[in-house]
């Protein structure tokens, strides 16, 4: 599997390297402005976590990120002023339905009636491809679709690109596509337009799945040097994905970034001291140096970033700065996904979100990957203001 495009953040030692020494000097108390007095608890730091996850458990684990848990085609509210939302939402709905149960296949009864479902499903579109700006609820409706496609849930796959060719990588491709075979349902979120040797890969695990009988949901991120030509990206997803295009229906969804919608602007970065002392009062939070986390990004495979992130109640930053080149944006990129995935407040001191990215990369061909970035942790920020009480 292709491991070295661009878009997919290189770890710059071994993925399984133990951090460098330079990447333990994360934020203590005591490097802060000023004493945190009401220190409580210890916090752990992103610097020392390099997990990694069996690949047994990969497949187990491609269920839809705690964030989107909760979310239903009924807890989407579609913009009055936007129909292409309503009628993504109904698309959605009937795709779903169409999955049927076992008993509506016949698959229970196996042998002759499941080859003629796999025959007959490979003839009409078996995928949906949702497309659109970000924040306009892509992958609300993802995740709303695998949870109302009526298989239990081992039997249907949510995540993101990068996730699958993990899998893959992991599995390799034949086993892969002997996990994923037997699923009613693969959503495959964030697909990478700008990663040839991953796309080709992908590429072909979806059409031995699709041949398999398996249906398919994707969004995806936007090429390159395309972005200027707009937020829509379904023409170059067809391109990509070769010979499948005729599998998939795309479905447009115009809209505003309702992550703020209606929401005040984002709170000014903290100082030194609360950051560290929030840390310290916050069972589960982490607290970390940035530039130390940067470092400590080129370690660990992009992949697990999802899993370092496990189980922390907020992240903690001190002295934000802005990246100094595009690979490590394109790794804080991934961080930031992976934190908002599972609704990590970030409370940070230093330089505003806003300013991580340079302006060349603000105008450069990964400039819908640093805005979303940008859109998510304002998000979590805004969050981390009930840690502060602010
Ligand atoms: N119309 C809506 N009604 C209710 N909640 C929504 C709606 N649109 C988006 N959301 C919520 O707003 C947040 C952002 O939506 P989501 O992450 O699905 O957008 P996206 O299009 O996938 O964005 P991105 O480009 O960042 O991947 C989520 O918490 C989602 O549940
Ligand atoms: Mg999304």
């Amino acid at each position: 599997m292709s491991s070295s495009a661009a878009s997919q953040p290189p770890a710059a030692t071994p993925p399984d390297a133990a951090p460098p020494d330079g990447g333990r000097a994360h934020a203590r108390a005591d490097d802060a402005s000023g004493p945190a007095n009401d220190t409580t608890t210890v916090p752990t730091a992103l610097c020392e976590r390099s997990p990694r996850v069996p690949a047994e458990q990969l497949v187990a684990e491609m269920v839809p990120p705690p964030r989107f848990d909760a979310v239903r085609f009924g807890t989407y509210v579609p913009d009055p002023s936007q129909p292409s939302q309503t009628e993504a939402v109904e698309l959605l709905r009937s795709f779903a339905a169409g999955l049927g149960g076992a008993s509506a296949t016949g698959e229970a009864r196996g042998g002759l009636f499941r080859r003629r479902r796999r025959r007959a499903v490979a003839e009409g579109p078996r995928g949906v491809y949702l497309d659109g700006g970000y924040g306009v609820g892509k992958t609300h409706l993802l995740a709303s679709l695998w949870h109302a496609t009526p298989a239990p849930p081992e039997r249907k796959a949510f995540g993101t690109f990068v996730e699958l060719t993990h899998l893959v990588g992991a599995l390799g491709f034949q086993q892969a596509v002997a996990a994923l075979s037997g699923h009613r349902l693969l959503c495959i979120d964030e697909f990478e337009l700008d990663d040839p040797g991953d796309t080709v890969l992908v590429s072909s695990l979806l059409g031995r799945l699709v041949e398999a009988g398996v249906a398919l949901a994707a969004t995806s991120n936007t090429l390159p040097g395309k972005l200027g030509e707009g937020r829509f990206a379904a023409t170059d997803f067809m391109r990509e994905i070769q010979g499948l295009s005729a599998h998939f229906r795309a479905a447009r969804i115009d809209g505003q970034d309702f992550r703020h919608r209606g929401l005040p602007e984002a709170p000014a970065p903290h100082d030194d001291r609360t950051v560290v002392g929030t840390a310290h009062r916050t069972p589960g939070a982490s607290l970390d140096a940035f530039p130390a986390l940067l470092g400590h990004l080129a370690t660990v495979h992009p992949s697990r970033y999802g899993a370092m992130c496990e189980g922390l109640s907020a992240v903690c930053l001190t002295g934000v700065t802005p990246v100094p080149d595009q690979s490590t944006a394109l790794r804080l990129v991934v961080l930031a996904d992976r934190l908002y995935d599972r609704e990590v407040p970030v409370l940070a001191s230093g330089e505003p979100f806003d300013r991580l990215f340079s302006e060349e990369m603000l105008n450069g061909g990964y400039r819908k990957k640093y805005f979303r970035a940008i859109s998510r942790l304002t998000s979590l920020a805004r969050d981390a203001g009930r840690l502060t009480g602010s």
